[in-house]
């Protein structure tokens, strides 16, 4: 499919040039998540703490509730187990587009999202921080409303787009 390898290609672009969230934009993630979350986020790598802001940012515009905005801001705070660079993440989602076995570091990268929702529920995340943490590479589970879901793939999507427009500044 063209269209998601163009997508994998903006997405290493942006991971290459993704600027590190300032002062202010920490302090924006703080008001918003909950303290075990903030750990967590912090955790991250600057690519993806990048990602999960610009996420949140989108979902807060969208008129999304606390818990959503959640959502949107902790989806990926499992990537950082991988501990992969850019090239490593390239290689994982490829292999993993074309649907071959991956092992260790890349089965880790591979299963973020299960992972992730583990942690944000021994957290004590609100359910759908945990649910779109899950799930958010398989599909909506049928608990979720499809209006929230469906703002949430936009968030995700959103948070890649700015990631690399945003990138020069
Ligand atoms: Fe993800
Ligand atoms: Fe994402």
């Amino acid at each position: 499919m063209p269209g998601s390898w163009l997508h994998l290609s903006k997405r290493f672009f942006g991971a290459v040039v993704a600027r590190d969230l300032d002062d202010s934009e920490v302090q924006t993630i703080r008001d918003i998540v909950s303290t075990t979350e903030f750990t967590l986020f912090m955790e991250q790598r600057p690519v993806d703490r990048r990602h999960g802001y610009e996420s949140a940012l989108y979902a807060i515009g969208a008129g999304a509730t606390n818990a959503v905005v959640r959502a949107a801001a902790m989806h990926d705070v499992a990537k950082r187990h991988a501990r992969l660079g850019v090239v490593g993440r390239v290689i994982a989602s490829i292999l993993i587009k074309l649907g071959i076995t991956v092992r260790g570091r890349f089965e880790t990268y591979r299963r973020h999202g299960p992972i992730g929702a583990e942690e944000l529920e021994s957290a004590g995340s609100p359910p759908i921080v945990v649910e779109y943490a899950r799930s958010h590479h398989a599909g909506r589970p049928p608990d979720v409303d499809p209006a929230v879901w469906k703002l949430l793939l936009a968030a995700d999507e959103a948070g890649e787009r700015s990631q690399s427009v945003r990138s020069d500044r």
